[in-house]
């Protein structure tokens, strides 16, 4: 199917279409969104699944970390996203801290997704010590998405940004891990910067579909950032982001050239500028020569 503007035969991409994708080999693709012209530009891209991820700490917020997010801006966000698109899969990604005190706060914090901000799923991050509170959040009918690899809530344990499950030991633990976290429910999992030897063995392994970031070609989906994928954030570049476009360079310029049309008086033109009859700016001149009026 080609990209369109237009909503009609469209679907609304579910679990279920996640999981039949997997059966048919079809490849799933996810973006991340924080706001509403994004979400929009992805439902009209037909992207399967939105992912409103923590990562907006990063790239929107500007913090070095995902670390400083809250349920709060989860929530903003994740509501202007729900009303930018509607049909693909709308997942919310958990902050730090809003699952891992307790299963039962997780549960609490994962349903205020789907009932305060439009979300239709979840994603946290974390293998076998997330059990209990992945079946607990399931078991409440909430859709959950795993994450396993390079999990940047854990950035500080991981000893930085790094590429995780090289070794044979990691690599067993992170296959191990991702299947109790399909038997606990989840219907898919993020696998991030991991080798992609191992990330294919993994979505061949797992009945649920697995989507990559920085893990090859052969997980069941991808997904990237989108300000990576349109070169709008430039602090860094992961090795494994392909960048589609340059728009802060854009950016810079389009903010150059209209400072420079302001300050030699080229902009506004008539085009952007609202136009008075003669006959009201006529009457208004006459009434300034009159002397002011008496008032009583
Ligand atoms: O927060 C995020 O954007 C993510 C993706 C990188 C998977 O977790």
């Amino acid at each position: 199917m080609s990209p369109s503007n237009s909503p009609r035969d469209r679907k609304k991409i579910t679990i279920r279409t996640f999981a039949i994708k997997k059966k048919n080999n079809e490849k799933i693709s996810m973006l991340t969104a924080y706001d509403y012209p994004m979400a929009l530009a992805a439902e009209r891209a037909e992207i399967d699944s939105i992912l409103v991820g923590d990562s907006l700490g990063m790239v929107v917020l500007g913090y070095d970390t995902t670390l400083p997010v809250t349920m709060q801006d989860m929530l903003h966000h994740c509501k202007a996203v729900a009303r930018g698109a509607k049909y693909p899969l709308l997942i919310g990604d958990m902050p730090f801290m809003s699952y891992q005190v307790s299963a039962e706060d997780a549960l609490r914090n994962a349903g205020r997704f789907l009932q305060e901000a439009g979300m239709d799923a979840i994603k946290l991050e974390g293998g076998r010590e997330r059990k209990k509170a992945i079946e607990l959040i399931v078991s409440a009918g909430i859709p959950v998405m795993g994450h396993l690899g390079l999990t940047p809530q854990s950035v500080h344990q991981l000893g930085g940004f790094r590429a995780q499950g090289k070794t044979a030991v990691d690599a067993t633990k992170l296959l191990e891990d991702a299947l109790i976290l399909q038997d606990a429910g989840c219907f898919s999992i993020v696998l991030e910067t991991i080798p992609a030897r191992l990330a294919g063995l993994v979505s061949e392994t797992l009945e649920i579909p697995t989507i990559g970031i920085g893990a090859g070609v052969d997980c069941d989906g991808q997904v990237l950032v989108t300000h990576d994928l349109l070169g709008m954030f430039e602090r860094f570049v992961p090795k494994f982001v392909k960048q589609y476009s340059h728009l802060h360079q854009e950016m810079v310029q389009a903010f150059t050239d209209y400072k420079l049309d302001v300050e030699s008086r080229l902009f506004p033109e008539d085009e952007h500028s609202f136009k008075m009859l003669d006959e009201d700016w006529n009457t208004l001149l006459d009434e300034l020569e009159k002397p002011p009026r008496i008032r009583a």
